[in-house]
């Protein structure tokens, strides 16, 4: 979910409105606002649907407040619509509150309310906590700010939260534990978002909250911040903002993730920059260095990740334990913080995020740090909360992805994997020079070759995309390094445009999946010339035999492969180890235009969200 408050001197309403509209990437179901109007009086506005439905019910509030806060929603508890939407207003009526995250015991608390006479809208947790806050209000002789902090003394789980009391009229107060929260500093005016953009253009002053701790923000007073446990001050640590405006706008593309398809032979190059020294012979890598020897000492690496950037994490495992021969472990975050697993000091947990917020991600390097591992964050998001609970990292430099299925941020991981399992190869000798030198000569040129496949094959994959526009199912098939470009084709493919998709690795096509194949089945498969070809090539075969539909992904000049393919799609060689990087810009393309032409809504897809900070 995403949220956005403010306070100060501009229209509330147009803030909120337009930071929901650049926060909507975090869901998308609902959307809802509240402001205070002259009389200190609430009005409220709320919908299913997306914002430009709430435009269409509160346009009417333009103009009429200076402070104000909104949500958009990615559904928990209760089902999408008008009543589960946010705010949330308390029993009397005084106090609106906006949530992201989960309360976890709110059904106890629930019926503790109930019992006192309390009654209820919704089916959300989130009515729940602004009940308790109007019960400890009504019950203690504590202030507006204090009953928020007693309340999240009694909630579990995950939240950040605003609320407003129309007792306290230009004051806000913000809590968070597990979801993000930023505070803009402006002149005479004050910002809250899960994350920056939608301040970026009004300042570029902000400080994140930290877990478990709440502020609370006034005009005349400015932003004092308070530990939730303790009620202790703490001093805002005053964060400069990096990201533009441009950066966050769709620069004349129709959709983001177009956008962020076509940026990557400047993201990855952003990855590379500083880092990878072609002319010196070096991959710098501060993260790696200041840690050589922790990183070293390491019997197992474990990836950590949920999503496209679990598939990221799987060609991780083939590069690190290629180049740097150190054992390698992938595993959904999600699973591994329930399987009691083992765990020791001598591992090290890499935990791989875009938005590094994910909170299944998160609590798995949690776990992992309290049974003594060193825990390595690869995040794209700067001072997101996995960035800054991790021992060491690197940051992926991809810039703002707003579009929900990650592209830009895939391959800069993957860039990012690269650099790490060279480095390290180098270093523990693995790699000889020479070899050390090619491969670092081949990932420079990189950037080079993803645009000119971006050039290359855009226009034919648009024409591939409408041939299959009508499919209900789809098989992707890679091998080796491209196995998991295959998965996170596949991924790219179901994510927007529905299409049941999967990924399998080429040879055990044949211990089921090749009982789907005929001729209405649309196979995917990545073939370049390095990397198992001839494997390949027979198991095209199989396919034809039984008269599936093969689009092939292969290197210039490739005949065998695509003697038999039905559509034939041309990229540059590379090293086998960088193959996904360049082998997924099609597959992304393909993805893209067969949802555009379904008529998906490409950069919002249903039932998704960009930043999934509830487990
Ligand atoms: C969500 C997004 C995916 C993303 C996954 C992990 O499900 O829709 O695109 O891969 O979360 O997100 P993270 O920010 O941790 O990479």
């Amino acid at each position: 979910c995403g949220i956005v408050g403010y306070t100060g001197f501009q229209d509330a309403y147009d803030i909120v409105i337009n930071g929901l509209r650049r926060l909507e990437y975090r869901g998308y179901d609902s959307a809802g606002i509240v402001l205070e109007d002259k009389n200190n009086n609430f009005e409220v506005k709320k919908t299913k649907g997306k914002v430009s439905d709430l435009v269409d019910i509160s346009e009417n509030l333009k103009g009429t407040s200076h402070i104000g806060m909104g949500h958009t929603r990615w559904a928990t508890h209760g089902v999408p619509s008008d009543r589960n939407s946010h705010p949330h207003v308390s029993n009397d009526g005084k106090i609106a509150l906006v949530h992201n995250g989960i309360i976890e015991n709110y059904d106890t608390i629930k019926t503790m309310l109930i019992g006192k006479g309390f009654t209820f809208l919704s089916e959300t947790d989130t009515e729940v906590l602004v009940n308790l806050i109007q019960y400890i209000l009504d019950a203690q002789n504590v202030d507006f700010p204090q009953a928020v902090r007693y309340a999240l003394n009694e909630v579990y789980g995950a939240y950040a939260i605003t609320v407003m009391h129309q007792d306290y009229p230009g004051v806000l107060v913000v809590g968070r534990l597990g979801s993000p929260l930023a505070i803009g500093l402006g002149d005479k005016e004050y910002f809250i978002a899960s994350d920056a953009s939608p301040f970026v253009e009004f300042t570029k002053e902000a400080v994140y909250l930290e877990d478990g701790h709440m502020a609370t923000i006034s005009l005349e007073k400015g932003v004092d911040i308070r530990s939730i446990k303790e009620n202790e001050k703490i001093e805002p640590a005053i964060q400069e903002l990096k990201v533009s405006l441009e950066q966050i706008e769709k620069g004349g593309y129709e959709h983001f993730m177009l956008k962020e398809i076509f940026e990557q032979p400047k993201s990855i190059q952003d990855t590379l920059r500083g880092r990878l020294l072609v002319n010196e012979g070096i991959i710098k890598m501060a993260g790696i260095w200041d840690h050589l020897d922790r990183i070293n000492k390491a019997e197992r690496i474990i990836i950590i990740a949920c999503g496209t950037s679990w598939h990221a994490g799987l060609i991780g495992e083939y590069l690190i334990e290629e180049f740097a021969r150190i054992p390698v472990e992938v595993e959904y975050a999600s699973e591994f913080r329930y399987r009691n697993p083992i765990i020791t000091e001598k591992d090290i947990v890499v935990a791989i995020s875009q938005s590094g917020e994910t909170a299944d991600s998160m609590a798995a390097i949690k776990l992992a740090k309290e049974k003594g591992a060193f825990i390595y964050g690869i995040c794209n998001v700067v001072d997101s909360s996995i960035a800054r609970f991790s021992d060491a990292g690197s940051y992926t430099h991809a810039g703002p992805e707003i579009g929900v299925a990650s592209t830009k941020a895939f391959t800069a991981q993957l860039t990012i994997l690269s650099l790490i399992a060279l480095k390290l190869g180098k270093h523990n000798g693995n790699l000889s020079n020479a070899e050390f030198m090619r491969l670092i000569t081949e990932l420079d040129n990189i950037p080079k070759k993803v645009e000119e496949v971006l050039k290359s094959t855009h226009d034919y994959v648009k024409e591939i995309a409408h041939d299959f526009v009508n499919s209900t199912n789809f098989l992707y098939l890679g091998r080796g390094f491209n196995f998991p470009a295959a998965l996170e084709g596949a991924l790219k493919l179901k994510e927007i445009s529905y299409i049941h998709a999967e990924g399998y690795p080429a040879a055990e096509m044949k211990h089921g999946p090749i009982a789907l194949i005929d001729e209405n089945m649309p196979i995917v498969i990545i073939a370049p010339k390095k990397g198992h070809y001839d494997k390949i090539v027979s198991n095209v075969q199989e396919i034809k035999a039984r008269k599936g539909k093969v689009i092939a992904v292969v290197n210039y000049g490739d005949e065998q492969v695509a003697s038999m393919a039905d559509y034939v799609i041309e990229i540059p060689e590379t090293s086998e180890c960088f193959s996904p990087i360049v082998a997924s810009i099609p597959l992304q393309l393909l993805a893209y235009y067969i949802a555009v032409y379904r008529g998906a809504n490409v950069d919002q897809p249903r039932n998704l969200a960009k930043s999934v900070t509830v487990e």
